[in-house]
């Protein structure tokens, strides 16, 4: 029977990043996926250019039932760890906003980057994972129809995001049969979409972005919002979706910095003859002040005629926007799953199951999901280095 001291199920960012960290002399390292292409999601990623790492990367920048599990492997391996892996593969990069550092060419630069680390590695794609026992102190393995032994399975599959690009549920199945606990799992950093009444106004507006800010539960992000066909993209949009809820309304400012209240007052008390539109588009995109004004039945109102409560009310519309999302995007465009292996069950220094020596899960499946920016292939890279490491 075949045997491998390492077998690492997944060739997503986390696995083929654990292959090169857990390497030897005279070590045999497997990496398993059943997609016929490694790091499919790295290649999609940042627009195509993959962003790749945030140098602001802390653990307040991670969502989790426990979120100082985080801290030991982020600590470990750090940004700047994979910056010096970037710069000495050649690979030329930028700082875009907030600390995220992107490729300046293709994203499939990264993935050779990888696949060259993790040289002496065996990479298997296209494989079929069958079940997975614990048999003394070792693992047997089904692999295309034939069994094989490993000292140590390393289970860095994903989560459940994109099903199209091979995302399945197997880290969540092998965790529950070796008696892990789960975190509820949900899409996360993923669209918004609205009910019918709502889908009146952001339809029309369909491709217009404009700078918004969200609180919510926690989460305070000022960025671009999108307004789509089924409801609100954008990186602002994503990144709230990770902390609402179902049930829950959120309250959008569509003009941050600008009390839009006063702005129109001021606007009046300048005189003239002024369109509420009009006095409305010097503040916001001119499409969303031509929608709003509609909205509110003032399209051919005259801002002179406006009393000061009208205008609080307009006001209000805009910086504190109350909208009540039905649902997400789903899986079948969320960036990430939020929730996962309950961290209780992992070691935070190795990321090995507690009660079960020589299992490890790693990557998106764990339950810590970092915020939109590069923080989740950190936490992808500081993982797999944990427990390539581990002894
Ligand atoms: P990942 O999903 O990368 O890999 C899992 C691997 O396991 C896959 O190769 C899959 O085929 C394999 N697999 C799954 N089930 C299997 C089974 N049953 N049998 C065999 N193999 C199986 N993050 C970031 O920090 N910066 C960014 O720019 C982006 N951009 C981005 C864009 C888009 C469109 C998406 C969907 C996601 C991002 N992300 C991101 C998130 C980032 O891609 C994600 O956090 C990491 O890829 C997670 O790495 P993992 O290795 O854990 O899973």
């Amino acid at each position: 029977m075949e045997h491998a001291d390492i077998v690492i199920l997944g060739a997503g960012a986390a696995g083929l990043f654990c292959a090169g960290s857990a390497l030897r002399p005279g070590r045999r390292v497997v990496v398993l996926d059943h997609a016929t292409r490694p790091g499919e999601k790295i290649r999609i990623s940042g627009g195509g250019r993959c962003n790749f790492t945030n140098m602001a990367t802390a653990r307040d920048r991670f969502l989790s039932q426990n979120p100082r599990f985080a801290a030991s492997a982020l600590s470990r391996y750090r940004p700047q760890d994979f910056v010096d892996l970037v710069d000495r593969a050649g690979i030329a990069w930028h700082e875009k906003t907030q600390g995220q550092l992107f490729c300046d060419g293709k994203a499939t630069q990264i993935i050779d980057m990888l696949l060259n680390r993790m040289r002496g590695a065996d990479l298997r794609l296209g494989a079929q994972i069958g079940a997975l026992r614990h048999s003394g102190d070792r693992f047997e393995l089904g692999v295309d129809g034939q069994m094989m032994t490993a000292d140590r399975v390393i289970v860095a599959t994903g989560g459940k995001s994109i099903p199209k690009m091979g995302a399945t549920g197997l880290a969540y199945d092998l965790a529950q049969q070796f008696g892990l606990r789960l975190v509820e799992t949900r899409a996360g950093l993923v669209p918004l979409t609205f009910a019918e009444q709502d889908l009146a106004l952001c339809r029309p507006l369909a491709g217009i972005s404009v700078e918004a800010q969200i609180t919510h539960q926690g989460g305070r992000f000022r960025d671009a919002l999108l307004f789509t066909h089924r409801g609100l993209s954008g990186p602002v949009i994503l990144q709230i979706s990770s902390f609402w809820r179902a049930g829950e309304f959120l309250t959008i400012d569509l003009a941050p910095g600008r009390n839009i209240a006063e702005a129109l007052k001021q606007q009046r008390g300048q005189g003239g003859r002024m369109a509420v539109a009009t006095a409305l588009s010097h503040l916001l995109p001119d499409r969303l002040a031509a929608a709003i004004a509609a909205e509110q039945g003032l399209t051919e109102a005259r801002l002179a005629d406006q009393p000061n409560t009208r205008l609080d009310e307009l006001g209000a519309r805009i910086n504190r926007w109350q909208i009540r999302p039905v649902g997400t995007e789903g899986y079948r465009t969320a960036e990430v799953t939020l929730g996962g292996i309950d961290t209780r069950d992992l070691d935070a220094k190795t990321m090995q199951a507690r009660q079960v020596p020589g299992l490890y899960f790693i990557g998106e499946c764990v339950d810590v999901t970092g915020w939109l920016g590069g923080y989740n292939f950190q936490w992808a890279w500081a993982s797999a280095d944990a427990a390539g490491r581990a002894d």
